[in-house]
């Protein structure tokens, strides 16, 4: 299948494409315009984003122009934003609110608590739970509303998953979001989310900017040598043929464009080789400290 076809449902029953656009660090106005130009254009129909980005205006702006141009409505795209770390508790409906405001889009796809702590409080202190906790269940009414189709949560360990998935909420975790690439991922959290029914989405797939110790690594470059293609192509599939979302995030056109050219196959025993990289290393942040 072409993999700008891969979708997944989500419980809402709404449709989420497997592959979508990062947008971390791309700020301002004529740049996220032209990065968001040349997504559409290579086929990309999803656009992360997140409120502490500090770009949803522009995105907004930038779909204003973008869709017509595309003929594109605003159902033919994805758009995930997150909840800040400040907004955690009953602030998050506000800061759902503001989010679907900056976009001007109407309603989100996907809403993601974007980190188990809040800002301010000590990662070991009993309040972040009680607060993420408060969160989710004002994201719950928020779906209700129809503010948003599918709320989910990002770099929840599985503890964290545990506490919501063990209440049976009838408004279930869609996607949690974290750092995975071959130098970063937990077997055991794949794992619990297949059972929860929960998409797994990878972010910095290709280590983050500034970063070429992923792209540099001799197994990724070898595989990339052997199927002629890019290292940040083999990162990219090796996550997609596991069933797990993309969000590269890109600002060069021709990097735009790879990162969604993913129809190739990763020998088993080449993907094995990837998986089985001794390095383990996060190079964003790591939520293990946060209770
Ligand atoms: N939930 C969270 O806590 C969290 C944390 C981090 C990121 N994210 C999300 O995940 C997205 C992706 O992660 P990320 O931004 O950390 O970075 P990433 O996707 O791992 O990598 C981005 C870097 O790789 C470069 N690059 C892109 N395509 C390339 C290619 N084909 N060949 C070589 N280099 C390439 C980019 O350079 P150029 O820009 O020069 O092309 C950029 O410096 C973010 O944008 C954000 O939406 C979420």
């Amino acid at each position: 299948m072409d993999c700008k076809m891969m979708k997944t449902q989500l419980p809402s029953g709404n449709y989420m494409p497997l592959i979508g656009f990062g947008t971390f660090q791309i700020r301002g106005r004529a740049l996220i315009r032209n990065v968001l130009d040349h997504a559409f254009a290579a086929g990309y129909r999803q656009i992360d984003t997140a409120a502490v980005y500090g770009n949803e205006q522009d995105i907004g702006t930038a779909l204003k122009e973008l869709l017509p141009k595309y003929n594109l409505k605003r159902e033919d795209i994805f758009i995930t934003s997150k909840l800040s770390p400040s907004d955690q508790g009953n602030a998050a409906l506000r800061a759902l609110q503001t989010s679907i405001k900056n976009l001007d889009c109407g309603y989100l796809d996907l809403f993601l608590i974007h980190w188990p702590g809040v800002h301010g409080i000590r990662g070991s202190h009993p309040d972040n739970q009680k607060l993420r906790s408060l969160s989710w269940e004002t994201l719950i009414k928020s779906v209700q509303q129809g503010l948003v189709r599918d709320i989910g949560v990002s770099n929840y360990t599985i503890p964290h998953l545990t506490e919501i998935v063990s209440k049976n909420y009838n408004v279930k975790v869609a996607v949690n979001q974290v750092e995975w690439h071959p130098h970063c991922h937990e077997e055991d959290l794949k794992q619990f989310c297949q059972n929860e029914k929960i998409l797994l989405q990878a972010y910095s797939s290709l280590g983050g900017s500034s970063n070429l110790k992923l792209l540099s690594d001799a197994v990724v470059v070898d595989v990339a040598n052997k199927l002629e293609k890019s290292p940040a192509q083999v990162l990219l599939r090796w996550a997609l043929q596991q069933n797990i979302g993309i969000i590269p995030k890109a600002r060069s056109k021709e990097h735009i464009e790879a990162n969604i050219d993913l129809n190739f196959v990763i020998p088993e025993e080449d993907m094995n080789k990837l998986s089985n990289l001794r390095t383990v290393e996060k190079y964003a942040w790591d939520p293990k400290s946060i209770s």
